[in-house]
């Protein structure tokens, strides 16, 4: 099938490439130039794991093609997926003007009938004004599909090409049929592809993330709640989560969610329900617990220092957002550095990803370190604030040896109190007896 797919971010990247991979032939377009540009040497502007070898495959073999030019790529295509991105505007509502804007791209450049597709995550009756717009720029025959996206960054590739379920939301059976013939090699496994009505597909996308959201804010409120009464979350969460009504996704208790979504989502799915007279205090509580949880190792540091933070220096851990990613958008770290900074610290960095995304924040504020280890050299505490792997099994007499102090605050619970115990460290998880004193 000859596909286009319009905004190359990781969505319109990982999505291009994996129906490239199963035989489709995909122009992915983007007004980036130097995005397209780079596409085009070969070189892959984010990071996430099999993409690269992915998409020299595909471009190698003439599947896959990068494009600044829309009309090519319209005119090349029976279906257009829109996958720009959907920021949250000024008041916390997705800002659909990227989307309308290809949309009314997409209308001034078809010749004939298209289905045009939002894989973006667009709010409930973003599918009305996406027809609006078309019709009212071409007088050619179309149909809107609302495809949602679930794919996590860091297991992009794996989510899209083996999905749970595959969305659609379509008013006419014969885009659906073309929508289902297009996804049936990713759901060999016996995936459902579920058909239903646009605003359906639209609302599942933010429900789903409002959930997983939400989630997350609880297993911290009790976290927080476990520090006052000496209870320890890991154990909680194990003695929950085995529970097959609760299951054990999403109950890792830390520093709460960012990047590109699900902040965005669940302020936009308070503004849609606002819009329609409708409050959803649950949400407002899942994003005031997460803002809090976001600031809970200054709060720790600022309580094991008595607020004498100025002139001390921090060697942080982990940038990105999460793990196998390069993305730093509402990353926890991002606020946790201004603020060290703005009380006087020195910050040192490491991320095995996100140095150069760090790099465009912060600029020469702070100092980036290749190794790890470099990064807590005459160090006040190490401040673990992304859980990679690589984390996960250091030499803990090299940190001690590198700290000013054997002194860890660990935002992602990847050690055991116990452990740091022996090896001497005072310790403050989140949620879990900490280790008052080093030994
Ligand atoms: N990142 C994720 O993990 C994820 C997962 C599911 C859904 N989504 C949703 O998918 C959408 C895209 O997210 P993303 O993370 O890929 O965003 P992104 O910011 O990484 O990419 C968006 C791309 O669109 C391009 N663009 C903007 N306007 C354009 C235009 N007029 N013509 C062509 N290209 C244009 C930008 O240059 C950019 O490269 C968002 O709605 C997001 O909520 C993201």
């Amino acid at each position: 099938m000859k596909i286009s797919v319009i905004g190359t971010g990781y969505v319109g990247l990982v999505a291009g490439t994996c129906f490239a991979e199963s035989g489709n032939d995909v122009i992915c377009v983007d007004i980036d130039e130097a995005k397209v540009k780079t596409l085009r040497e070969g070189r892959v502007p984010i990071y996430e794991p099999g993409l690269e070898e992915l998409i020299k495959r595909n471009v190698a073999e003439g599947r896959l093609a990068f494009s600044t030019d829309l009309r090519g790529a319209v005119r090349h295509a029976l279906v257009c997926f829109i996958a720009v991105g959907t920021p949250p505007g000024e008041d916390g509502s997705a800002n659909l003007s990227a989307v309308h804007k290809v949309a009314e791209d997409i209308a001034k450049t078809m010749d004939g009938y298209r289905i045009v597709v939002t894989k973006s995550t667009v709010p409930v009756s973003t599918h009305i004004s996406v027809a609006k717009v078309l019709s009212e720029n071409t007088n050619h025959p179309f149909d809107v599909v609302s495809n949602p996206e679930f794919m996590k960054e860091g297991a992009a590739i794996e989510d899209f090409l083996k999905p749970d379920r595959v969305v659609i939301g379509a008013a006419s059976s014969k885009a659906a049929d073309i929508m289902k013939d297009l996804y049936a090699p990713f759901v060999r496994g016996g995936a459902p592809i579920l058909v239903m009505d646009n605003a359906s597909a639209e609302m599942t996308k933010y429900a789903a993330n409002a959930l997983l959201a939400t989630k997350i804010s609880f297993i911290n409120e009790v976290a927080n709640l476990c520090e006052r009464v000496g209870a320890d979350v890991n154990h909680v969460r194990q003695g929950m989560g085995l529970d097959r009504r609760l299951g054990m996704h999403f109950l890792y208790a830390g520093l709460g969610y960012g990047g590109s979504c699900f902040p965005k989502d669940v302020q936009a799915i308070i503004k849609t329900a606002e819009k329609v007279g409708l409050e959803f205090p649950l949400m407002n509580a899942v994003e005031t617990v997460n803002n809090r949880q976001k600031r809970k190792i200054f709060e720790k540091l600022s309580e094991y220092y008595k607020g004498n933070l100025e002139g001390r220096t921090f060697g942080v851990w982990g940038l990105a957002f999460k793990p196998r990613t390069d993305d730093m958008r509402e990353a926890p770290a991002v606020g946790l550095i201004e603020d060290l900074l703005a009380a006087g610290c020195k910050v040192a960095v490491h991320d095995p990803e996100a140095m150069e995304v760090a790099r465009a924040i912060f600029g020469d504020r702070i100092s980036y370190h290749r190794h790890n280890y470099d990064a807590l050299e005459g160090a006040d505490a190490l401040l673990l604030v992304t859980e990679w792997n690589e984390f996960r099994r250091p030499d803990f007499d090299r940190i001690k040896r590198m700290l000013k102090a054997p002194v860890v605050f660990d935002g992602r619970n990847i050690w055991e109190p116990n452990d740091m115990a022996k090896q001497g460290f005072a310790y403050f998880p989140i949620g879990r007896p900490p280790v008052e004193k080093a030994g």
